[in-house]
């Protein structure tokens, strides 16, 4: 569990009404009419739901609104749509056909806009190229891209043909492809010689040919040149992405699926084993991104918004493709990082684009505030109306400095809650309505039966800390675990059987708002991103020099958490600077470089108790006060302690 806990000090209680104006605009204009509705929407979910889905475009209408049978959800049952034509053809066939769907900047500073009417014609190439060689609806397609248009436009062409996209992040390595390629049995990778980042290229298409030594059933790489890097291309399964636009029609009938289509996998950390393989399906899932985006983004036709996830992630799918999409919104789309070539980045682009909605995460915002506030102050930072934040909870100081200097005191804030599994946002102010503390996520977004619950599963007093539960299924929720029903079953919803368990820990004040604390089980948050201890351990252990390794989270004030691993090696090998560098670097060459350890401390062996288990709760005490305090009657060797207590003191007085 992150020990970054969101309880309000006294300084930080302020209570933030929705301004005046904004509320007087928004959809849902003050607190009575968000409890109004909610109210009818948790009492008749279905009809929520099914109101939001009639505002999409369907082209056969769905004949029963949920089927559920727990912990199976299908959505609009029968009902047909392209989730891609919602997204693209629907405005670019109207009055948006000339608007700015995406903006978009590369690194080095080159930039592309794309109108409406020409993100239909690239996607329809690119489906048109998928269909010519041979990817069929229900394949999947692996996506390993830098964040430039084609990423979108790849996602969006394989969504219009019914093959499934895997977006793979562009800073993982080879073998989380193959681990990928292996789960989901893609036939195809799509991808980029390589992407801009802190001014250096990172290459792409050299770990993809890593991976595909490895992993031998693709059948097509299809390659953009972003980076003019030396790539190999094995012929016939490597083309580039121009050659094969050029070579077709920008024209492409889209055909209708089954609203319980599959859309995409996406594969995120557990407790336990190998990254899982979300899936998520297609009427369902876009009606949550669509709806959260109108009411929670509060998003309209004049409105320049701007998410800086990458694509690689849930936040990317639901809040940079398919949500703001679906909504016909002009966006900003950034290729590379926030430093470069200075802290000024974003803010120059606000600037620049009059961005009046702008969602990012706590882990940059620590950043930001680190790097200075001269950055943001030398840029007119007026457009902005509304910002966001995700993906862990945000703590007072963040929020505070987030309100005030980029949001000039006057934009609300939405810190949204939600998950890979959960596709859309389930637990966040909306803006208009909801009264803001620094640190809570707030109130349940429509239809969304949130509670917190004790072990025993009675639902917790106010301020009591519990379990985050969801007690009613939604559109946009996880359908299954590729592959593993029952890992689904059991990850999911067999805690308090019938209901879905998030795996955070939680609280709600007495206002009914929602704290969230962070997770409960071995997964960790680093800088937003989730990473499981299971992973990080038995990528240590494949290195030769290593016998045994416990990975646990510490507290970090940049990335919220960072990871800490205790390493046993193996007879023969010594312990020393240069062997802690290669075994950092081997997690990074085996997952990427977001899981490379912060700490490695060597050790003769690992405090376990007497039946042999480790003991990673000292393991976490030791790395965050230094000594241990608890109950240690259960630890079989204490010298093991004792000699971790002297090299975390000596590292500290290193530091
Ligand atoms: C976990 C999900 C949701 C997209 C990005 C992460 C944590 C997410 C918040 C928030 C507190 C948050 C939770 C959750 N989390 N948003 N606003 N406040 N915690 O997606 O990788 O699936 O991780 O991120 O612990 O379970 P993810």
């Amino acid at each position: 569990m992150s020990s970054k806990k969101s309880t309000p000090s006294h300084d930080h209680d302020q209570v933030h009404q929705p301004p005046k104006e904004f509320a007087k605009k928004a959809r849902i204009p003050s607190l009575a009419a968000y409890r109004k509705l909610y109210q009818k929407s948790i009492e008749k979910p279905a009809g929520f739901w099914a109101k939001e889905a009639k505002e999409l475009l369907w082209r056969k209408k769905w004949s029963k609104t949920l089927e559920w049978k727990a912990p199976f959800a299908k959505w609009f049952v029968g009902g047909r749509l392209n989730v891609c034509e919602n997204c693209v053809d629907r405005h670019a066939e109207g009055a948006r056909k000339n608007k700015a769907a995406i903006i978009w900047e590369g690194e080095p500073g080159d930039k592309r806009v794309l109108t409406y009417g020409q993100l239909q014609r690239e996607v329809c190439r690119f489906a048109n190229v998928l269909e010519k060689k041979g990817v069929k609806a229900g394949e999947r397609v692996l996506i390993y891209m830098p964040m430039i248009p084609e990423a979108a436009v790849a996602m969006l062409a394989c969504a219009r043909i019914g093959a499934a996209h895997n977006v793979v992040f562009g800073g993982f390595a080879a073998d989380a492809i193959v681990d990928r390629l292996e789960d989901s049995g893609a036939t195809t990778i799509v991808t980029a010689d390589g992407g801009w980042r802190r001014g250096k290229v990172v290459p792409l298409k050299p770990v993809v040919d890593e991976a595909l030594a490895k992993y031998r059933h693709v059948q097509r790489v299809i390659v953009v040149k972003r980076c003019e890097n030396e790539v190999s291309m094995t012929d016939p399964r490597d083309t580039w992405w121009h050659d094969e636009v050029a070579a077709v029609s920008a024209r492409h009938k889209a055909k209708a699926f089954d609203s319980e289509h599959p859309l995409f996998l996406l594969y995120t950390s557990g407790s336990t084993g190998k990254p899982k393989g979300i899936l998520h399906t297609s009427g369902g899932y876009l009606t949550g991104t669509y709806s959260t985006c109108k009411y929670i983004f509060d998003m309209n036709d004049e409105d320049v918004y701007w998410c800086t996830a990458d694509v690689g992630w849930i936040t990317g799918h639901s809040y940079i493709v398919y949500g703001p999409l679906a909504n016909g919104v002009t966006q900003v789309m950034y290729e590379g990082a926030p430093n470069f070539p200075d802290f000024g980045r974003f803010w120059k682009m606000v600037e620049e684009y009059g961005v009046t909605i702008f969602y990012t995460a706590p882990t940059a915002i620590r950043a930001f505030i680190k790097a200075g506030d001269h950055f943001p102050a030398a840029c007119d930072l007026s457009s902005l109306r509304l910002l966001g934040s995700v993906g862990e909870p945000i703590n007072p100081e963040a929020w505070n400095w987030y309100h005030k200097h980029i949001g000039g005191g006057k934009c609300p804030i939405v810190d949204t809650w939600w998950q890979t599994e959960t596709g859309a946002i389930l637990i966040s102010p909306l803006p208009g309505a909801t009264p803001l503390k620094a640190g809570t996520a707030t109130l349940p977004f429509f239809g969304i039966d949130a509670a917190i619950l004790d072990e025993a599963g009675k639902e917790c007093k106010p301020d009591q800390d519990g379990r985050l539960v969801i007690r009613k299924p939604w559109p946009s929720m996880i359908r299954t675990i590729h592959g593993d029903k029952e890992r689904y079953r059991k990850t999911y919803w067999s805690d308090y059987p019938g209901l879905y368990t998030a795996g955070d820990g939680a609280r709600r004040d007495k206002d009914g708002n929602f704290w969230i604390i962070g997770r409960l089980d071995d997964v960790l948050n680093v800088s937003g991103h989730r990473l499981g201890t299971a992973e990080i351990e038995s990528a240590l252990v494949s290195h030769p020099a290593v016998a045994e390794a416990a990975v646990i989270g510490r507290p970090d004030d940049l990335k919220g958490q960072a990871v800490a691993a205790f390493v046993t090696l193996k007879g023969g090998f010594d312990e020393s600077v240069g062997l802690r560098e290669e075994l950092r670097g081997h997690v990074g060459k085996v997952i990427g470089a977001i899981a490379k350890p912060d700490d490695l401390f060597f050790t003769p062996g690992l405090p376990k108790t007497r039946s042999g288990k480790i003991m990673r709760r000292l393991l976490k005490e030791l790395v965050t006060t230094g000594t241990v305090a608890g109950n240690v009657t259960t630890l079989e060797d204490f010298s093991v302690v004792e000699n971790l207590q002297r090299q975390i003191s000596e590292s500290r007085a290193r530091q």
